[in-house]
C-alpha cells in the first residue's frame, strides 16, 4: 500500500500547490456555474488534470471517478477524486478548502488522503493501518456526549431551500456546543478523524465530497453510516460520521426531528 500512499500524496500536493498559486489571481479567474451557487473554477480542472497526471504516470491501468471529468478507465482500481472541495470557499478568499482523493478496489476503499494546502494539513489513512494528520497517528475524540460535543454540517451548493438540513442544524445546535458549517465535506470528515469536531452530518454529497473521509474516520477508530444509523454506501442520500462514542444519541435526536417534520406535513 505504501507506493500508492506515496504518489496519492505526491498528486494531493502538487495539485494544492497549483491552487495556492492561483490565489493571487482570484479576481482574473473564470467562474462557471454548475447551477445555482454552483461554481467550478478554472482551477479546479486544472488541479484535477494534475492529479490524474501524476497518478497515470505510474499506474497507467488505473480507472478513474473524478468530480470534474466524471468515469474515465475500465479497471477494479479506481480513484475516486475532488480536486478542490470548498470551491466556494476558495472563490471567496476564504482558506478552508483542500484536496481529497480515495482509492477503491472492487468498490471497497482501500486509502484516503485529504489535504489542506493553506496550512499544509495532509491526513492520510490506509485501511487497517490507522490514520494519521501530518506523519502522525490520530483518532477520534473521546467526548461520550451530545452536550459536551462541537458538530458540523453542510448545506448543499444548489437547491438549498428544499434541503431538511435547518431542522437539523436547529435542533443539534441547542443539544450541543455548536455545529460548524465549513463548507468543505472532506475537511470536515478529516477534522472528525482527528478530534477537532466529534461529528459531522449532511444529505446529498457525491462518493468524491466523502470517499477519503470515510477511511479517515473509520481509520481513526470513528463510524459512518447514513442519518439513521444504517450502512451507509458511496452516493447515498445521507451521511453520518462520529466518534463512534455519540453515534446512537445522533441518530436517536435526528429521528426525533424527522418525526417533528413528518407531524408538521
Ligand atoms: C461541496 C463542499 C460543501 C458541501 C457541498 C459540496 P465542492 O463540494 O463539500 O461543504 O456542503 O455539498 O458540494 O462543490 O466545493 O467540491
Ligand atoms: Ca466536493
Ligand atoms: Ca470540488
Amino acid at each position: 500500500m505504501q507506493p500508492l500512499l506515496n504518489i496519492a500524496v505526491r498528486a494531493a500536493r502538487r495539485a494544492g500547490e497549483l491552487i495556492v498559486r492561483s490565489m493571487n489571481r482570484l479576481e482574473s479567474l473564470t467562474i462557471t456555474s454548475k447551477g445555482r451557487n454552483d461554481f467550478v473554477t478554472e482551477v479546479d480542472r486544472a488541479a484535477e488534470e494534475e492529479i490524474i497526471k501524476t497518478i497515470r504516470r505510474h499506474y497507467p491501468q488505473h480507472a478513474f471517478l473524478a468530480e470534474e471529468s466524471g468515469r474515465s478507465g475500465d479497471n477494479e482500481f479506481v480513484w475516486i477524486i475532488d480536486p478542490l472541495d470548498g470551491t466556494t470557499n476558495f472563490a471567496h478568499a476564504y482558506p478552508c478548502f483542500c484536496v481529497s482523493m480515495a482509492l477503491a478496489r472492487n468498490n471497497e476503499l482501500l486509502l484516503g488522503v485529504i489535504y489542506n494546502p493553506i496550512y499544509q494539513e495532509l491526513f492520510a489513512a490506509v485501511r487497517g493501518e490507522g490514520a494519521t494528520f501530518n506523519g502522525k497517528k490520530i483518532s477520534c475524540s473521546k467526548i461520550a456526549a451530545l452536550k459536551n460535543s462541537l458538530l458540523c454540517t453542510g448545506f448543499p451548493n444548489h437547491n438549498r431551500q428544499a434541503n431538511p438540513n435547518f431542522h437539523f442544524y436547529w435542533d443539534f445546535t441547542l443539544r450541543s456546543h455548536g455545529v460548524r458549517r465549513d463548507g468543505s465535506a472532506a475537511l470536515d470528515l478529516a477534522y472528525v478523524a482527528m478530534g477537532r469536531f466529534d461529528s459531522f452530518w449532511e444529505f446529498g454529497l457525491n462518493p468524491w465530497d466523502v470517499a477519503a473521509g470515510i477511511v479517515l474516520v473509520e481509520e481513526a477508530g470513528g463510524k459512518i453510516t447514513d442519518f439513521q444509523g444504517q450502512p451507509y454506501s458511496l452516493g447515498g442520500s445521507s451521511i453520518l460520521a462520529s466518534n463512534g462514542l455519540i453515534h446512537d444519541e445522533m441518530v436517536s435526536v435526528a429521528a426525533e426531528v424527522s418525526g417533528q417534520l413528518a407531524a408538521r406535513r
